[in-house]
């Protein structure tokens, strides 16, 4: 037994990064026979065609141009007001839901995800989220003493599995009062699905039936990391509008996140938002949240909370950056539809791709493949039931033949 000082709670806790490791694979064999011969589609970052990351213009101009105090203050533990008003303004666009609106600064995405599961469920409670899920959902519900339990995404159709999600659902809502539900949609990390509003419909007319029945509360999650690059602006947010005018025991949360849609990644700056029809439960939500950021990360990255307001509060700024931000949502786009449509000519079951950065490859030997496909200098990501390929990162002229090459040798392998 090895020696440990870990508190009893700690011992064994374990990053295991293997998108970390694929992507330094990858550099590593670039460093061998050069960048323009390596396929890497391991990582979640915009890359442009010539294989460098993408730094939206209009972004960068006004980060590095602000007044030298924005780089160095403090910022407020809630955020600026001016950010959470931006946030609220970009998260929601025309489909602003009738309800009070709460939003609070947290660390990217990833800080929402954080206050949601510690602030909003039980230790020992289940969260619920779909089969194929972004991977930092679990390591957050294990880190604070929750687990992360899953339903089927897919019906065999390949359409949002409603009554999977409904079974597990009424499971754990016999076990625990808050129930928290987590949607990555639209364009869900791994496989770039996005639920319809009909799914939503279901989806939000089951919470009312659960409240009706006066044991449990329901908070919502959506997280929407992925949504200024899932379709046109204000059709891919109309679901929001749902959202308005619900019973008070069902709480939305919408963890939003400056990393893709601004691509400030490592800036680490997003803004949970909390959607009530309930006054008190607007003003905790304010509360917690606040209390639980100073008591882990205290305030966030001043200059990037400014860049993102001065760009929204500024119609001919906005127009901008939307332009140049759009451009590269229609080449992440049209980089999955090569891959798409060459896996249906060539026969390659592909999941239901709707928008955002990944397309997964459903296999249950996705080790054995992806390891094969590193011998022809391919690098994506395996996961426990698939394989992750990064559109976001991965050039025109690469994404061809890349269905083919896979097809080839999951034939090979005898795999399909
Ligand atoms: C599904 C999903 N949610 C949220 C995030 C949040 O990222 P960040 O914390 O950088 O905002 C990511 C980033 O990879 C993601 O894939």
């Amino acid at each position: 037994m090895t020696m440990s000082m870990a508190a009893t709670h700690a011992k064994g806790k374990k990053a295991k990064d293997n998108i970390f490791v694929m992507n330094s694979r990858a550099q590593e064999d670039a460093k061998k026979i050069g960048k323009e011969n390596v396929l890497n589609g391991t990582l979640g970052s915009i890359l442009d065609e010539n294989g460098d990351i993408v730094f939206l213009k209009t972004v960068e101009h006004e980060y590095l141009n602000l007044p030298r105090n924005e780089y160095v203050a403090y910022a407020p533990i809630a955020g600026l007001p001016e950010f959470l008003d931006a946030a609220i303004s970009e998260c929601f666009g025309e489909s602003k839901p009738d309800a009070y609106l709460e939003a609070v600064a947290t660390a990217g995405g990833t800080g929402g995800i954080h206050h949601l599961v510690h602030n909003y469920t039980n230790p020992g409670d289940t969260v619920l989220t779909a089969d194929w899920y972004w991977g930092a959902y679990q390591q957050i519900c294990g880190d604070n003493h929750r687990t992360l339990d899953t339903y089927q995404l897919f019906t065999p159709d390949n359409t949002f599995n409603f009554e999977a999600f409904k079974a597990k659902a009424t499971e754990i809502a016999a076990k625990q009062e808050n129930v928290v539900w987590i949607f990555n949609t639209p364009g869900n990390n791994p496989t770039g699905f996005s639920l319809t509003e009909e799914d939503w419909d279901k989806v939000i007319s089951f919470a009312k039936e659960l409240v009706a029945k006066g044991k449990n509360k329901v908070i919502i999650a959506c997280d929407v990391a992925y949504i200024d690059y899932s379709g046109e602006k204000q059709s891919v947010r109309r679901f929001f509008k749902k959202f308005g005018n619900l019973p008070k025991e069902i709480l939305g949360v919408v963890c939003y996140s400056l990393s893709k849609g601004f691509t400030m990644y490592g800036q680490r700056v997003g803004a949970m938002i909390g959607i009530t029809s309930d006054k008190d439960v607007h003003e905790e939500f304010h509360e917690i949240n606040q209390l639980t950021s100073r008591a882990t990360w205290s305030n966030i990255c001043r200059p990037a909370m400014r860049t993102m307001a001065n760009i929204v509060h500024d119609p001919a700024k906005l127009a901008a950056y939307e332009k140049e931000r759009n451009e590269y949502c229609r080449l992440i786009n049209e980089r999955a539809q090569i891959f798409v449509e060459e896996a249906k000519e060539v026969g390659l079951p592909c999941l239901p791709y709707c928008g955002g950065f990944f397309l997964t490859i459903p296999t249950e030997h996705s080790k054995e493949v992806v390891e094969e496909l590193t011998k022809e200098h391919v690098y994506v990501i395996p996961l426990g039931h698939g394989i992750r390929v990064a559109a976001c990162s991965i050039p025109k002229r690469q994404m061809k033949g890349l269905a083919t090459t896979m097809h080839t040798i999951m034939k090979r392998l005898g795999y399909l």
